[in-house]
């Protein structure tokens, strides 16, 4: 048996090993499992939607670095004659960098700043993508869908032969769980006229999934909007009444002075009071958090808040100026300290506040 020390100072040395949960689990007794809808995952964290899932070679390093899963790059969906009402989403970013917030002075919470939006390629290019990652054959790997179709204003109908088409190439592929990106920039462009616009989506989309594919579980990611608490809590609401089964809380903050969707602490601290709230009135719901975690600390709070699992991106793909002490390349460097940072890591915190597992943190 190993304690935790040992286990800290031998995987600063050496890689960690993709069945890392097991040796927690028999040398510290912890249980690091949970879930994403069905699939059941070795630990509670993922990587989010973004520039580090777009190609086969990163879900690889992902994998190997020890995550859990991860959610891939966002497609904007079409129909069968490649009919696309939301090319807009297509756009290439002008800029891409990273910010701190002024009171980070060592630059070690890194808030990546872009005006990119979806995946660029069309729906033929990306289902290229999805077959070199399913020819990985990942095992105990969750790696989940993500996608946009037509998004109407309230006169017009939905292009339900977007959004099935679309579903059909992932459920071909073998994505049964889907997650729907209602993505920051989508207030900036105009989408919607009236706060009605939005709630019609977050109700109607499920519904006309469900039709179709009922055994598709889908995951609709709530866009933070400044309508205020009640606002997104009736984003909650109308989603879960429409059939969704659990909920991704939530997209970043888009900020007129930075053109850009905002993370970090500000990002973390509303969707913890979201996520807080939507449990107290949906215990049901399942929650996979999204936002601002630089830290095993971070993760243990979304967790205790009700999320099932997190996800996270800045941290991995932003520039962090303090040097990690682990040798690697980011993903393992980031993974490591999250589990294992002796201050602010997920055992250690978990172990501190006496968790035996990750479904009890959820519980208590
Ligand atoms: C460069 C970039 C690209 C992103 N692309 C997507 C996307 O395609 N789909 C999506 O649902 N979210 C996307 N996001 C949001 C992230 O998945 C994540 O939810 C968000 O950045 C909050 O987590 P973080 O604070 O750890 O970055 C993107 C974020 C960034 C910074």
């Amino acid at each position: 048996m190993k304690t935790l020390i040992e286990l800290n100072q031998f995987y600063l040395e050496n890689p960690l090993p993709i069945n890392i949960q097991e040796i927690i689990k028999e040398n510290i007794g912890i249980d690091l499992t949970t879930h994403y809808a069905d699939f059941s995952l070795k630990n509670p964290i993922l990587v989010a939607p973004g520039q580090l899932t777009v190609n086969s070679s990163q879900i690889q390093k992902i994998y190997k670095a020890g995550y859990s899963g991860c959610v891939l790059k966002s497609v904007v969906g079409e129909s069968e004659n490649s009919q696309c009402s939301m090319t807009g989403l297509r756009k290439k970013e002008d800029f891409i960098k990273t910010f701190y917030e002024k009171e980070d002075k060592e630059g070690e919470y890194p808030i990546i700043h872009w005006n990119g939006r979806l995946d660029t390629r069309n729906l033929n290019e990306y289902m290229q993508f999805i077959k070199e990652v399913n020819n990985l054959n990942l095992s105990n790997f969750a790696i989940i869908g993500s996608f946009v179709c037509h998004l109407p204003k309230y006169e017009e109908d939905f292009n339900e032969k977007e959004w099935l088409y679309t579903l059909k190439k992932f459920d071909d592929a073998g994505y049964k769980i889907l997650e729907i990106d209602f993505c920051p920039y989508l207030r900036q462009d105009n989408y919607w006229s009236t706060k009605e616009d939005i709630l019609r989506w977050y109700r109607k989309i499920p519904e006309i999934i469900k039709t179709y594919f009922p055994k598709i579980k889908i995951y609709p990611k709530i866009i933070n909007i400044n309508f205020g608490m009640d606002f997104q809590i009736e984003m909650a609401k109308e989603t879960i009444k429409g059939g969704s089964d659990g909920l991704v809380i939530g997209n970043r903050i888009y900020k007129e002075e930075y053109n850009s969707g905002h993370g970090g602490e500000e990002l973390r601290l509303t969707n913890l009071q979201q996520i807080k709230k939507i449990k107290e009135l949906f215990p049901d719901i399942e929650i996979s958090a999204t936002g601002g975690i630089y830290s095993g600390k971070h993760v243990l709070e979304y967790l205790k808040a009700g999320a099932a699992n997190v996800q996270l991106l800045s941290y991995i793909m932003g520039k962090v100026k303090k040097p990690f002490i682990k040798k690697g390349n980011k993903f393992e460097q980031v993974f490591y300290k999250i589990l294992f940072d002796i201050k602010d890591g997920l055992i250690p915190c978990m172990l501190k506040d006496g968790y035996n597992n990750i479904k009890e943190v959820g519980l208590s």
